[in-house]
């Protein structure tokens, strides 16, 4: 990361970091912002991340634990990736991969495998991805058989799926989907906008069973109700430890995520989280008054770190390699983030989105497009335009 980007707020963000759109509708932006990426980062010092100090072998033996999300090792780099994070200096650490690992199961058990020769203990939970079907060559009957097929080879890779002290910190997986109605802010009609079918691979590459609709809450609620199982889990970490950190794939509040008129896909925020979950982190660190609740998260792929109403709020997220290449910082090498070591670790930074919103009110009824995405619609042509 570079450390003058916070120097840089308040001034417009980046259209570089505004270009994360759904599966399947990032070729639309990728050329022309990497153009725009050598502009944006003249005169930017680089500098080493804070998080570096904890990428070495832990002297101390105390805890320590890192996170990451969005791996996408279906990419041949980023799998590469996970085979060369270091062998021996982790082996007392633990990591939660915030879901998304890989689309096929075979990827995903590799990355599995990779990562648990790496970490001394690995948290995991789904996330769409993990769920697509359309290259399993018939396997499996929907997304629901796949993430039992998941869920079962994380049990006999020994990958934690379901809440676990670690030492005195408690680790708590939650299950999520999205929901369309989590978007309460004021839809941009401007432009015409992509359908969510068409932006979207989720909407043909899962497939639920019939009762489960992507048009209502159900789906989310459906994930939601998966950890009712973990209450009494969760009620006795709620006592006994000192620290909870909770992670979901997806979004638990409409704050993580830029503004719509930021975002080439204004309609983002209806595919990406759920107040199903925001409402379970509360009432897992609501209870933990005088103790700091964390939240970890992923899916759409901006860097965040934030507090909103006591709970801190975090994603680190590997995300695709042309992402990655268009980041003021890669990823390479701050990844995986330092959550805890003896305490919640300093803040992920810079993170540009929740930096700029430190600075900057969020103002969800102004529907006037940023600059780069009134370009960006302009130029456009084609079924779309
Ligand atoms: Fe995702």
């Amino acid at each position: 990361m570079e450390a003058a980007l916070a120097c840089s707020l308040p001034c417009p963000p980046s259209p570089s970091l505004v270009n994360r759109l759904p599966d399947g509708f990032n070729h639309l932006a990728a050329g022309r912002c990497a153009r725009r990426t050598k502009v944006a980062s003249v005169g930017r010092q680089r500098v080493l991340p804070a998080t570096c100090l904890f990428h070495g072998p832990c002297d101390s033996g105390d805890i320590r634990i890192f996170v990451v999300s969005d791996l996408h090792t279906d990419y041949g780099e980023n799998m590469e990736w996970v085979k060369c994070l270091p062998t021996v200096w982790h082996k007392g650490d633990v990591l939660i991969v915030s879901g998304d690992v890989a689309e096929t199961i075979s990827n995903f058990e590799l990355t599995m495998l990779q990562l648990k020769k790496r970490f001394g203990s690995i948290f995991y939970v789904p996330g769409n991805h993990d769920l697509w079907c359309r290259r399993e060559g018939g396997k499996f009957t929907d997304s629901l058989e796949k993430l039992s097929e998941l869920l079962e080879t994380c049990n006999e890779l020994g990958v934690q799926t379901a809440p676990k002290s670690m030492g005195s910190v408690g680790i708590i997986p939650l299950f999520s989907w999205y929901h369309k109605s989590f978007d309460r802010e004021k839809d941009i009609t401007s432009v015409q906008i992509p359908s969510l079918e068409m932006a979207c691979k989720d909407f043909h590459a899962c497939r639920w069973p019939s009762q489960l609709s992507s048009d209502d809450v159900a789906l989310a609620h459906f994930f939601d109700t998966m950890n009712e199982k973990n209450l009494e889990l969760v009620q006795e970490m709620q006592k006994s430890c000192s620290q909870l950190i909770t992670f979901s794939h997806f979004v638990p509040r409409q704050d993580l995520c830029p503004e719509k008129r930021m975002l080439f896909y204004p309609n983002l925020p209806k595919i990406i989280g759920s107040d199903f979950l925001e409402a379970r982190i509360r009432s897992i660190h609501v209870e933990n008054k005088n103790k700091s609740g964390c939240h970890i998260f992923g899916h759409t792929h901006f860097c965040w770190d934030a507090v909103h109403d006591g709970i801190r709020y975090v994603q680190a997220p590997l995300a695709y390699p042309k992402e990655r290449k268009r980041r003021m910082n890669g990823g390479e090498d701050w990844l995986p983030f330092c959550i805890y070591h003896k305490g919640l670790t300093d803040r992920l930074s810079p993170s540009y989105w929740s930096d700029y919103y430190s600075i900057n009110k969020r103002d969800p009824d102004n529907t006037d497009l940023a600059p780069w995405v009134s370009r960006f619609y302009r130029s456009r042509t084609g079924p779309f335009s």
